[in-house]
């Protein structure tokens, strides 16, 4: 059994299980750190979203507390004018590909872009950088799903959740601002070897995978 370590998160003191990433650590004691593209439990973070930014006593410059295990008496702090600038960052450029129409997407009032704008009082639209979305085709051939492109921050969990149930059946395509998720070959995905379990949605931050209903 994993034994405790006593950290302090933004001046209060937590006990959290040894060995545990600060991301999950951190939301397990109510500490909000914005983050799309981490799944709990994983050995190896992908880190490719760069929201989840913290400062820690020691250390240089910010981290993202994903890939980060927590130690006993590590001091951290989640707001500072450097972390809220790394995440400021972070944030626009996911917008800046983004179809941003929230009453038109079915992730309405679900989503995690929502989250963390309303979480670190950032505005959902761009402030600094130029509209980037070259719209691509919506693949709406299964049964109850919907994949839409124009939505995906590419945080990669689908395709790894699709490995994971042993389907193979996605994969990212691509790259810089071309890059996406697509089946084997670009086909619908109701004619690639999707089964359409489902999970892939399941976990799906944003208008990415939508459920038809
Ligand atoms: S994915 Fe989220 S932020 Fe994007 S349009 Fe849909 S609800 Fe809005
Ligand atoms: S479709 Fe959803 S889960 Fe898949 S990479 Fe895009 S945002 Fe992430
Ligand atoms: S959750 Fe840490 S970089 Fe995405």
């Amino acid at each position: 059994m994993k034994g405790k370590v006593t950290i302090t998160i933004d001046g209060q003191q937590y006990q959290v299980p040894e060995g545990e990433k600060l991301l999950w650590a951190a939301l397990d004691c109510g500490i909000y750190i914005p983050h799309l593209c981490s799944i709990r439990g994983e050995e190896i973070p992908e880190a490719s979203c760069r929201l989840c930014f913290v400062e820690i006593e020691g250390l240089p410059d910010p981290v993202t507390s994903c890939t980060q295990q927590v130690w006993d008496g590590m001091v951290i702090r989640t707001r500072t004018p450097r972390v809220d600038r790394l995440v400021r960052t972070a944030f626009e450029l996911l917008l800046s590909n983004h179809k941003l129409r929230c009453s038109e997407c079915l992730k309405n009032r679900n989503c995690e872009l929502q989250k963390i704008a309303r979480e670190r009082k950032l505005k959902l639209k761009l402030t600094r950088l130029r509209p980037m979305l070259e719209e691509k085709p919506v693949d709406d051939s299964p049964d109850g799903f919907i994949y839409d492109p124009n939505r995906c921050v590419l945080c990669g969990q689908c395709v790894r959740v699709d490995r994971l149930v042993g389907t193979g059946a996605i994969g990212f395509v691509n790259r810089g601002f071309s890059r996406r998720v697509a089946t084997f070959a670009d086909i619908p995905l109701a004619a690639s070897r999707c089964n359409q379990c489902e999970e892939c949605v399941k976990v799906c931050p944003t208008g990415g995978l939508v459920f038809k209903k």
